[in-house]
């Protein structure tokens, strides 16, 4: 089964036109408690977070889409390089682009985040980085799949921890 619906979705690299798409990634991101619901979308608007995808389109911006076989776009990973003076969650260094990445609630746990990360570990490598940073709450069940990538505990903001992993 999980290789029949392998083959039903593809990757490609984001353009322009899929910057709306990348918020809603954005907002999908966000961590909910198993039993929780997600914030209204003005959370988008705090500066910590609007700072994540703010002017997406600057140099080494970089995003990968998942589609469906309807060409609907499901899912995406995408890494951008911060700077100390405007920085987000997540960030280690000025070298050391941060990653976000989500995928639909219906096509979660199907190893579509999987290829995604496959896929931009590529990119990062053949861009020069020699790191990807990113933040994530302990409880998330995302952080096992970042462990599966190598990603490691550098510090704690909050009751976020920021990981950082070799590419
Ligand atoms: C995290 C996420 C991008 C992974 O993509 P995916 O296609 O579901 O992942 P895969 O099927 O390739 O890999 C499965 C792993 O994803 C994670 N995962 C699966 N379902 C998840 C969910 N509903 N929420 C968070 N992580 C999930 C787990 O680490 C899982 O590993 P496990 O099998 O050891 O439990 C996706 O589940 C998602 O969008 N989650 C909600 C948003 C989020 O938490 N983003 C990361 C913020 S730091």
């Amino acid at each position: 089964m999980r290789g029949y619906f392998m083959q039903e979705f593809s990757v490609r690299l984001a353009d322009e036109q899929d910057e709306v798409f990348l918020w809603n990634m954005l907002y999908h991101s966000i961590y909910v408690p198993e039993g929780g619901s997600l914030p209204p979308r003005s959370v988008l608007d705090e500066p910590h977070i609007n700072r994540i995808l703010n002017g997406w389109g600057r140099e080494g911006d970089l995003a990968l889409i998942a589609e469906n076989s309807n060409n609907q776009s499901i899912g995406a990973v995408y890494i951008r390089l911060f700077t100390e003076e405007n920085k987000t969650y997540g960030y280690y260094n000025d070298q050391t682009p941060i990653l976000g990445i989500a995928i639909l609630p219906e096509y979660r746990g199907k190893g579509i985040g999987t290829i995604l990360l496959e896929g931009i570990f590529k990119e990062a490598k053949a861009l020069g980085y020699t790191h990807i940073s990113l933040s994530v709450d302990p409880n998330n069940p995302a952080r096992r799949l970042y462990e599966r990538f190598g990603f490691e505990k550098v510090g704690v903001d909050g009751t976020s921890w920021d990981m950082v992993a070799a590419v």
